[in-house]
C-alpha cells in the first residue's frame, strides 16, 4: 500500500496478514451486530416503519468504523424483518444460517461464475449440484441446469431456449413468419409476460388462459386458446404451468398440461419458483406429479428452501439443448477444461457464486431437514385454514395446496367495495397492533389478505391469537374507523 494514504487500515485485507487484527476487530463487531439483530428479530416488528435514512451523500473522506456500524444499525432496524414469526406477507423466508455463511464466504472469495478459471472449484460444484436438483424433479439422465439471479431470469432463460428450439431461430432470430405465442394462466407470475416482451413477442405474445375456481389453469381453456391462436395465424411454441401461484399458491394440472403440450408440440415449462421445494417432501411431492415431463423448470431455493437472496435455478430435461440452442462461446475464456464456462450458457455473464450458499444449506439441513420444514409448514397451514373456515365472515380465495393462504373478510351487510376497505384496514390493524404482517394482494379485481406460513418459529398458538385479533377487529369495526 502506498504511504501516506487516506485509506483506512482495514480497507483491504493484507494478503500477508499484516492488518489481520484490525480486520478481525471489524468482522467480530459486525458478526455481533448481525447476531444481536437476528437473535432479537422477534422483538423488532415484522415490517418496521422507515423513519429516516440519514443519507448524507458520498463523503469526501473515509468514514471511521464506529459511526459506520451505527448507520448500518439504523438501516438494519428499518429493514423488512422476515425472521419475525409474524412476518407472513410474502414468499420471503428467514435465512438459513448456512446460507448466511455461504453468502459471506462467497463475498470473501469473490470468484466469478463466468468461467472455470475464474471459479475453478465453484464452476465444477454448480453443475454437479444442479444435476442433483434436476433429479429431484425426475427430469432424467440428460438433465441439469444453472443458477440465476431470481426466478424471472430463470423463466426468461427457459423460454428463450424454448423459442430457439421450437422455432429454430438461434442464428437468424424471428424474421417474418407467424407471430409466436406462449400460453400461461392468468394467475401466472408477471415474469412470463416480461419474458414474452424480452423475446420480441410483445406482452400479447403471452396468451393468458382462464383459471378455474381453484386458481388453476383451465385445461379446456388452454386448448381453446391454442386453437384460437392457430386459427388467427399465430405460432404457439410453449406453455407455462405454474406450481405455486404467487397469490394463492395453487398448482396448475401438470399432467394434463403436459399432454396438451405434447399434442401441439409445445415446449412444456413449469414455473415452480415457489412450489418446487415440495419435491423434497416425501409426503407432499405427489402434488408436483407431472413435473417430471417438463422440458424446463424454474425453482427458487431463495423462497421455501430458506436460502438467502438471490438463489434461483433453471433446469432443463435435456441440458444439451442449452448448449446447442443458447451457448455463445467467449473467445477470451480458456476452454481447455472439461468443465463448461457457465457464463457461455447463462444470460448473465459475471455471476455471484450463489452455489456456495445453496450447497452449504442443503448439506447443513439435509433432505430430511428440508422435508421436516415443509411438512411443519403444511401442518401450520392446515391449522390456519381451519381457523378461516370456522368463521362465516371470512372466505378463502382457493383451496390451499401449499403453505400459502389467500383469504379475506366478507362481513355481511357490506358491499364488496366496502370489503376491500375492511380488509385493507384489517391489514394495517394487524401490522400496527399485533405484530403481524399479511400482504394485501389484488386477486380477481378485489383486495385479499395473504399469509405465507414459512417461518418455523410461528406457532399454532400465535395463529390462534391472530384469529382472535381478527374477531375483535371485526366486532369493533366502524366504516369510518
Ligand atoms: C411463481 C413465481 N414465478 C416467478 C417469480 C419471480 O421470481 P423472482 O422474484 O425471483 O424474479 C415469482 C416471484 O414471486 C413467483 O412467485
Amino acid at each position: 500500500m502506498l504511504a501516506p494514504s487516506v485509506l483506512p487500515a482495514a480497507a483491504f485485507i493484507d494478503p500477508q496478514g499484516r492488518n489481520r487484527a484490525a480486520v478481525e476487530a471489524i468482522f467480530q463487531r459486525v458478526a455481533a451486530q448481525v447476531l444481536d439483530y437476528l437473535a432479537a428479530a422477534g422483538s423488532q416488528g415484522p415490517l418496521p416503519e422507515v423513519k429516516d435514512i440519514h443519507f448524507q451523500g458520498i463523503p469526501e473522506q473515509p468514514t471511521a468504523i464506529a459511526p459506520l456500524l451505527e448507520s448500518l444499525g439504523d438501516l438494519m432496524a428499518q429493514s423488512m424483518n422476515p425472521a419475525h414469526p409474524g412476518y407472513m406477507g410474502h414468499m420471503d423466508p428467514l435465512p438459513a444460517t448456512a446460507s448466511i455463511v455461504g453468502d459471506w464466504v462467497a463475498a470473501a472469495l469473490n470468484n466469478n461464475m463466468l468461467s472455470v478459471e475464474m471459479s475453478p472449484a465453484l464452476s465444477r460444484l454448480e453443475p454437479l449440484l444442479l444435476a442433483d436438483l434436476a433429479q429431484l424433479f425426475g427430469l432424467g439422465e440428460k438433465s441439469g441446469g444453472l443458477l440465476t439471479s431470481g426466478g424471472s431470469l430463470a423463466n426468461l432463460q427457459a423460454l428463450t431456449v424454448a423459442r430457439n428450439v421450437k422455432l429454430d431461430c438461434l442464428q437468424k432470430g424471428l424474421a417474418g413468419g407467424p407471430p409466436p405465442v406462449i400460453f400461461a394462466s392468468e394467475l401466472a407470475h408477471t415474469s412470463i409476460q416480461k419474458a414474452a416482451m424480452g423475446l420480441g413477442l410483445g406482452l400479447e405474445g403471452a396468451v393468458l388462459v382462464p383459471t378455474n375456481a381453484n386458481a388453476q389453469m383451465d385445461v379446456a381453456g388452454l386448448e381453446e386458446k391454442i386453437l384460437g391462436a392457430i386459427a388467427q395465424g399465430q405460432k404457439p411454441f410453449a406453455v407455462v404451468a405454474t406450481a405455486g401461484t404467487t397469490v394463492t399458491g395453487n398448482i396448475d394440472p401438470l399432467p394434463e398440461i403436459a399432454r396438451i403440450a405434447r399434442r401441439y408440440d409445445l415446449w412444456f415449462h413449469v414455473d415452480a419458483a415457489y412450489g418446487g421445494a415440495i419435491a423434497l417432501s416425501p409426503t407432499h411431492r405427489h402434488r408436483l406429479s407431472g413435473i417430471e415431463q417438463a422440458d424446463s423448470v424454474t425453482f427458487n431455493p431463495q423462497k421455501w428452501l430458506y436460502v438467502t437472496k438471490t438463489c434461483a435455478s433453471v433446469l432443463f430435461r435435456d441440458l444439451g439443448l442449452l448448449h446447442s440452442h443458447f451457448r455463445v462461446s467467449a473467445p477470451y475464456m480458456n476452454t481447455e477444461t472439461d468443465w463448461v464456462n457457465l457464463g457461455e450458457l447463462s444470460v448473465q455473464g459475471t455471476r455471484h457464486a450463489d452455489v456456495l450458499k445453496l450447497w452449504l444449506t442443503l448439506q447443513h439441513l439435509g433432505k430430511a431437514g428440508c422435508a421436516e420444514l415443509i411438512e411443519a409448514s403444511y401442518a401450520l397451514t392446515d391449522h390456519f385454514v381451519a381457523q378461516v373456515r370456522q368463521r362465516p365472515y371470512l372466505e378463502l380465495a382457493s383451496a390451499p395446496e401449499m403453505n400459502l393462504v389467500c383469504f379475506r373478510g366478507c362481513p355481511p351487510g357490506r358491499s364488496p367495495d366496502q370489503w376491500n376497505i375492511w380488509n385493507a384496514d384489517l391489514q394495517q390493524h394487524l401490522l400496527q397492533q399485533h405484530q403481524t404482517f399479511l400482504s394485501l394482494p389484488g386477486f380477481r379485481g378485489q383486495r385479499w389478505l395473504k399469509a405465507v406460513l414459512l417461518n418455523p418459529f410461528t406457532t399454532v398458538a400465535q395463529v390462534g391469537e391472530l384469529f382472535l385479533a381478527i374477531d375483535q377487529f371485526a366486532a369493533g369495526y366502524r366504516v369510518d374507523g
